[in-house]
């Protein structure tokens, strides 16, 4: 893999750096090469590890690796079907297919026949009865992918199935009482008959309904395992995949073995955004379970449409509320009943609930309060993670609610958001009993006010508006706060291997996984950081089951947080042992010794980072060392829903504008500023990536994408790009702020830091609001839109026709 570019390549490269090169003209390079040549590795800029191999196309994804002599293909058969009961299969005619070699069914899984995360209610293969359109049946083994993928066409003639009629829409699940796990409340009251007392009394109340659509999380390498077989029953899984450590639980399940018999491997992903969560999960099954029956290494790679019809996204939600405010717009009271659209199993559902319940506060104090969570059971696929898990669709709920609220009262919808912030020191704990100690949303949105000039630009809005009776501006600024942390106790550990080479080149393993989010490069800056080396010397490899046990999903935005700090002890390990012998020999004090910029400062001297690597080596010193971490401080108790489920909170603002053509629904987005906290920013670059990156897919979500089940057959029908439309760049603003707000978290994470993979996915909600705003301007601000997300052109026609109407 280490042949000379190609000038195509390099020109693609060359593309790439002056993007890289854009990118750090809105990262302050002078003050952060200054920190550099003073022995910083952390708060610099730097390439994603990987992007030279990216540009060149020589990053190594799992259907890159060099494939086994005997390697056979797999391919599923799908249920033609949303519900009923399999009476049988007539599978003759698919084994007698060009090329087949086996076909599989659960009777050939000689374990568990479950790939179910939480609550074992999920089927690898059916197992009888027939839960959503799409549900794999059987595999098949053949020579090539395609001659694979052809027998398992025949999957729609060759099952027999008493078919009953599905349950499809979430709102037909909670009718029915149907859930996937039971109802979730969340309540906190401060005054007399909690939320709905607060209602009773306050001088206003609104009554309304809402609903957000999923998602399709749309990763560029879609699912995929390559199974290997080893001695003595063990195998070996290249997964694609966020949680190898789950992964092998689920194989050895399935494979009835002990989970040191399995070995699970992912050097990265391309993309992963919570589809590979837990759903990589049967895929990494089947590929294993056919391995083993076959003796023969098997690949199962899903085509992007199947990937659609077999995998889950991210939950859709309906929001029955009520709330109650005084004259200003403050929310006394809130009652919000949350449907979710769960699917055939519980897979995540109960998670997302719970983050949603935790996260309809937002940035406000909501001082009665009284949520309700219903995870509807439906004939869908599986809903799961997705950037966010919850956390956008409970936030938006409230979002909504003040929209709302400042329409009635003819009020800007900024103030009356700000006039229900968490307090500093009062009116600062949230529904779940978490005190917001780290405040910072107040100075944040005046920040992001200012420099958008928000006012002015909303008053040239109006002024427009006044003379363009067809298309029409609207504007807004949202605020984010986001629950850094797994709700989940236990989940909030990791471990780090660092071993240094006796040549002084350092590898770094640790439990988190790479989805291009560039985990491994803030990982090995932490590492580089801690021993005082340049970039160059550290290389982190792929995350493996082998090296660092019992690991958590690289989920939650946690990655950075965990992985950096469980590195960082394994580094400081290894350097308090190099200061100690650096001490020996040279003389001085071992705390005294200082490394930095690959050199070693001992009693007066400076010797080479390498040098003193030797000295070890022959002095028999350990240059390898593990580390682990395990987050401080919280607690939660999923009964009464209350504890401290956070280490921290992150922090944004976005103030996005819109033109609007109201006779056809179109629109653009004009401009974007975003203001987000990142703490102390481990490297700028990447995180403003991530934030510009997450903001792009959270506007996708909003307003383009969309997904159609048809009503009574519970077919995907939006089920390729065909019809299912995720942004592209001809999406992004030609204006496009992005800036790290400066200041660092107040809690000891790793180097002052804050996760930032997934709260930006909430700055698009401006994109919403701003769309909801110039919708609000066809009725002069006087009708409160009913606009739906997603806030498809139709969606928005349909909400200009119920302004018009009044
Ligand atoms: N960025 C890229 N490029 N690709 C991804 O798949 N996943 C997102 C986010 N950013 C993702 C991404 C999601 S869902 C999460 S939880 C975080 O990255 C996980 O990584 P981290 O914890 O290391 O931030
Ligand atoms: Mo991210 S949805 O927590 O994988």
């Amino acid at each position: 893999m280490n042949k000379p570019l190609d000038p195509k390549v390099l020109q693609r490269a060359q593309v790439f750096s002056h993007y890289l090169k854009n990118t750090e003209l809105r990262v302050d390079r002078m003050a952060e090469a200054q920190a550099e040549r003073a022995g910083a590795r952390v708060g610099v800029s730097r390439p994603h590890e990987s992007a030279h191999l990216h540009v060149a196309g020589e990053a190594a994804y799992i259907d890159d690796l060099p494939e086994l002599a005997g390697t056979l293909h797999c391919a599923l058969g799908l249920s033609p079907v949303a519900s009923g009961q399999l009476t049988g299969m007539s599978l003759n005619p698919v084994r007698a297919m060009p090329g087949v070699v086996a076909v599989i069914t659960p009777e050939d899984i000689p374990g568990v026949n479950d790939c179910g995360s939480i609550i074992h209610d999920d089927p690898i293969l059916c197992d009888g009865e027939i839960r959503y359109l799409g549900q794999p049946v059987f595999a098949v083994l053949a020579r090539t992918r395609d001659a694979a993928r052809r027998a398992a066409a025949l999957a729609k003639d060759v099952l027999q199935i008493e078919a009953k009629t599905p349950v499809i829409s979430p709102r037909q699940a909670h009718e029915l009482g149907q859930y996937v796990l039971r109802p979730m409340h969340l309540a906190r009251s401060t005054t007399e008959g909690g939320a709905q007392g607060a209602i009773a009394r306050a001088p206003h109340r609104l009554k309304g309904s809402f609903s957000v659509g999923g998602q399709e999380q749309f990763y560029l390498e879609g699912q995929i395992s390559y199974a290997i077989p080893k001695e003595d029953g063990g195998m070996h899984v290249y997964c694609s995949t966020q949680h190898p450590s789950e992964m092998q639980l689920l194989i050895s399940h399935a494979l009835h073995v002990p989970a040191n018999h399995v070995h699970v491997e992912c050097r990265r992903m391309g993309g992963g955004f919570g589809g590979k969560e837990s759903q990589s999960g049967l895929f990494a099954c089947v590929a294993a379970v056919a391995a083993r029956r076959l003796r023969r290494p098997v690949k199962l790679r899903v085509d992007r449409d199947d990937d659609f019809m077999i995998t889950g996204r991210r939950h859709c939600f309906w929001y029955d509320y009520e709330v109650g405010y005084d004259d200003q717009g403050k929310v006394l009271g809130a009652e919000i009943s949350m449907i979710s659209r769960a699917g055939h199993s519980a897979d995540l559902s109960g998670p997302v609930m719970t983050r949603a319940l935790c996260h309809f506060d937002n940035a406000y104090w909501l001082p009665d309060v009284s949520m309700h969570g219903y995870s509807g059971r439906t004939n869908t696929q599986s809903n799961t993670a997705f950037r966010g898990f919850g956390g956008p669709q409970g936030a938006i709920a409230i979002e909504n609610i003040l929209d709302s609220v400042a329409r009635h009262l003819g009020k800007d919808p900024l103030d009356v958001r700000r006039i229900n912030f968490y307090g500093k020191t009062e009116n600062n704990v949230t529904p779940y009993g978490q005190t917001v100690d780290d405040n910072i949303i107040h100075e944040l949105t005046a920040q992001l006010e200012s420099e958008s000039d928000y006012r002015s630009r909303r008053a040239e809005a109006d002024a427009f508006n006044t003379s363009s009776p067809v298309l029409k501006r609207g504007i807004a600024l949202t605020p984010l706060k986001f629950g850094i942390s797994f709700n989940v106790k236990h989940f909030n550990q990791a471990g780090a291997l660092v071993h240094v080479y006796a040549d002084g080149s350092i590898l770094v393993n640790h439990g988190g996984t790479e989805m291009g989010q560039g985990l491994n490069t803030k990982v090995a800056q932490v590492v580089a950081h801690e021993l005082g080396v340049n970039f160059e010397r550290v290389r982190c490899t792929a995350t493996d089951t082998e090296k660092v046990a019992n690991t958590s999903a690289t989920a939650a935005s946690t990655g950075a947080d965990l992985n950096g700090k469980a590195a960082q002890d394994a580094a400081r390990q290894i350097r308090e042992r190099l200061a100690t012998l650096a001490a020996r020999l040279h003389g001085g004090r071992a705390e005294d010794v200082r490394f930095a910029n690959d050199a070693v400062q001992v009693n007066g001297q400076e010797l080479p980072f390498c040098s003193l690597i030797t000295q070890a080596y022959l002095e028999r010193v350990q240059l390898w060392s593990d580390g682990f971490y395990a987050t401080p401080g919280l607690s939660w108790d999923r009964e009464t829903m209350h504890g401290r489920p956070f280490f921290y909170y992150a922090y944004g603002a976005a103030v996005s504008e819109v033109l609007v053509d109201t006779l056809t629904g179109e629109w653009k987005l004009l401009r974007a500023d975003i203001l987000h906290d990142a703490g102390k920013s481990l490297n700028p670059a990447v995180d403003i990536g991530q934030i510009e990156g997450a903001f792009i897919q959270g506007m996708g979500w909003l307003t383009t994408e969309e997904l159609v089940w048809h009503p009574t057959s519970g077919k995907l029908t939006t089920h390729a790009p065909s019809t299912y439309k995720i942004p592209t760049a001809n999406d992004c603003p030609p204006v496009l702020h992005c800036q790290l707000y400066q200041g660092q978290n107040v809690h000891d994470s790793i180097h002052r830091s804050k996760a930032v993979g997934e709260p930006p996915l909430l700055l698009p909600f401006s994109v919403f609001f701003a769309i909801r705003d110039a919708v609000s301007a066809v009725g002069q601000h006087r009708v409160d839109p009913p606009l739906m997300a997603p806030a498809t052109s139709e969606s928005i026609l349909r909400a200009i026709t119920a302004v018009q109407a009044g």
